[in-house]
């Protein structure tokens, strides 16, 4: 099904086939968000409904008192004034306690359900393979987590409320008059076609500033954002300029579509108290004559009156809830399509325990393609014994960084089998596959938190002895000395800012204290200087003895270290022998590598 996940979520031309599916997928969603707080949403419609039963009482008990009560004070019988009184009272002091549980029930289911989203969200978008993470981007990641998270949140704390308050309050007034007094029920009826017209008007023309004004915030906020993320090619192509008149093009139109939507208020809220006043004015001109002929009470009809002038009251909030409705039904239809995906690199069902793994990595005729694009790796054979130090090189795009996701289970082949001591990738945890097959790559990640803790993530509980032994390995340990609080230094702190470089050797010691049985280096140690280079060299090769490892690195420099020496080109193996035996022939490498050993001279 080509709706499936995140698949066309930017799609505006839904089949009703497929939006059918869609929303589907939201209401199993959003079920599943209900059910476990079904109970307490019933609770809440009770409250819901008996405060504002309560509430709607007042005018009847006012009536009650002018066309019963008084009458009977003026004979000095105040009996009946006090009864009214009282449960006037009463009613109101029973409707404000009700209102408040109400609203703190509602609240908090409102914040269970968030919270339980939320939790979902990012437990299920961690848990996707990086497939899924390079194809559907961060940005957009942060936009379901946040924006849409809030537009949930506003229908869930605001828009529905009001919507079953509103909603109960009309209904029950309605009614309330109707048993009144019919004759101006019928006039209010009346005047439901003007107020139909007028609110059907306002939702449309709402509808659409709020879809414009929408897309404009995501625009100017997506901008931002862009700008903000490449600030240095701003700054270093001097673009400050043309952002300035770009960004405040979109401002701009952030605050046409605001000021159209505040005109269109501007509009429906004069009109209703418009149809409001005129509708009271009805009632009291008709009624006027009827409690001259002695058919209606003057109460009766003040009831009348003060029933006619709150009844409109909540259609301002009913009139927008469609719109808060309807971006929050987008936003849970694309939540839906995001916990919809599975990993497309999956568990094994039934997994193979990996014992005393040694490392050895084989491809048996595998084929790969990224979900767009070309076939990259056609009928892909290589053998890795344990133990073997390889240095793949190759031109850009040749395939490496490709073949490296593929041992590392990044991404599974399209045909043909990747197997860790003759076992298929597929078949083990995925908790076992990261601690036997490590991978460290140019961009070295680092956590907030102290460089201990960042060095610990390779083995969760190491001592700080085996943290600073690991540093020492790779050579970070010297430089990590020498920063304000040492190993404890934050490195997102200021003052434990640490260099390209520096955050190389950190995820360097962090890969070693994890102890793979395959190490994977893409691009390590491309940021590092030629003495932190050695550096890292001298402690690499103590440390990949009796592991496997594979070094991807334009300098040729790692070739001295490697065992074997790979040439890739076009997702093929076109050179592969020792390093030695390689640069003395006359084949592609032995090419790059007098180029290279030239460049160094100079
Ligand atoms: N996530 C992806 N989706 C689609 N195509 C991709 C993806 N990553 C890489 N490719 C394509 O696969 C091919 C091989 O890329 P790969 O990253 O393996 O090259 P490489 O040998 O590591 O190059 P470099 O030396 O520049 O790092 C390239 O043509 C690239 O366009
Ligand atoms: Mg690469």
């Amino acid at each position: 099904m080509s709706m499936y996940g995140t698949n066309d979520e930017e799609r505006t031309d839904l089949t009703k086939e497929e939006s059918k599916y869609v929303r589907a997928r939201s209401r199993r969603l959003l079920s599943s968000l209900l059910n476990p707080i079904k109970a307490r949403i019933y609770v809440a419609i009770l409250l819901g409904v008996i405060s504002t039963a309560l509430r709607v009482a007042g005018p009847a008990l006012i009536a009650l008192g002018i066309d019963w009560a008084l009458p009977k004070a003026i004979l000095r019988q105040y009996n009946e004034l006090w009864i009214v009184v009282g449960t006037y009272l009463s009613a109101a002091l029973a409707t404000s306690i009700l209102t408040y549980l109400f609203l703190m029930l509602t609240a908090r289911l409102a914040q269970q359900m968030l919270f339980d989203l939320r939790n979902r969200m990012f437990v299920h978008t961690q848990k996707l393979s990086v497939e899924f993470h390079e194809r559907y981007t961060a940005g957009r990641v942060i936009a379901r987590q946040t924006s849409d998270l809030e537009s949930i949140a506003e229908l869930l704390s605001g828009g529905l409320n009001e919507l079953v308050i509103g909603g109960l309050f009309m209904t029950f007034t309605a009614v309330a008059l109707f048993l009144l007094d019919p004759t101006s029920f019928l006039i209010l009826f009346g005047a439901l076609l003007p107020l139909g017209i007028l609110t059907r008007w306002f939702q449309v023309k709402t509808n659409r500033g709020y879809r414009k004004q929408r897309v404009a915030s995501s625009r100017m906020i997506q901008y931002f954002v862009e700008t903000m993320t490449g600030i240095r090619a701003v700054k270093a192509f001097r673009k400050e300029k043309r952002n300035e008149q770009h960004f405040g093009g979109l401002v701009e139109d952030y605050r046409k579509h605001n000021a159209h939507l505040i005109q269109l208020f501007g509009i429906y809220d004069p009109g209703l108290i418009m149809i409001g006043n005129l509708t009271v004015a009805t009632i009291l001109l008709v009624g006027g004559y009827r409690v001259l002929d002695g058919s209606l009470g003057i109460g009766a009809l003040t009831a009348a009156i003060l029933y006619a002038r709150r009844f409109f009251d909540p259609m301002e909030e009913i009139a927008i809830f469609y719109n808060s409705y309807q971006s929050a039904a987008a936003a849970l239809e694309k939540i839906s399509g995001v916990l919809e995906e599975e990993p497309s690199v999956p568990e094994p069902t039934s997994p193979v325990q990996l014992s005393a793994t040694t490392g050895e990595i084989k491809f048996d005729g595998v084929q790969f393609q990224y979900a767009t694009g070309p076939v990259i790796l056609k009928k892909f054979n290589l053998h890795i014994p344990a133990g073997q130090t390889i240095a793949l090189v190759g031109t850009t795009g040749a395939g490496k960084s490709t073949l490296a996701k593929l041992i590392a289970r990044f991404y599974d082949p399209t045909d043909g089998v990747v197997s860790l001591d003759g076992i298929n990738l597929r078949q083990i945890e995925n908790k076992d596959l990261r601690r036997e097959i490590v991978m460290v790559t140019q961009e070295a990640y680092l956590f907030s938190g102290t460089v201990i803790e960042n060095i610990q993530l390779g083995r969760p509980g190491a001592t700080i002895d085996e943290v600073i032994a690991a540093a020492k390995a790779v050579g970070a340990h010297e430089f990590i000395s020498k920063l304000p609080d040492g190993y404890e230094t934050d490195v997102n702190k200021r003052g434990g800012r640490v260099s390209a470089g520096q955050r190389q050797l950190i995820s360097f010691a962090r890969a070693f204290l994890a102890n793979p049985a395959v190490l994977i280096l893409d691009e390590a140690t491309s940021s590092l200087d030629i003495p932190s280079e050695r550096m890292v060299q001298k402690g690499l090769k103590s440390l990949l003895a009796g592991r496997t490892a594979i070094i991807i690195a334009h300098r040729l420099s790692t070739v001295a270290i490697a065992d074997r020496v790979l040439v890739m080109e076009h997702g093929e193996i076109i050179e592969d022998d020792a390093p030695t035996k390689l640069a003395q022939g006359n084949g592609k490498f032995a090419k790059l590598y007098k180029a290279w050993k030239e460049s160094l001279v100079q």
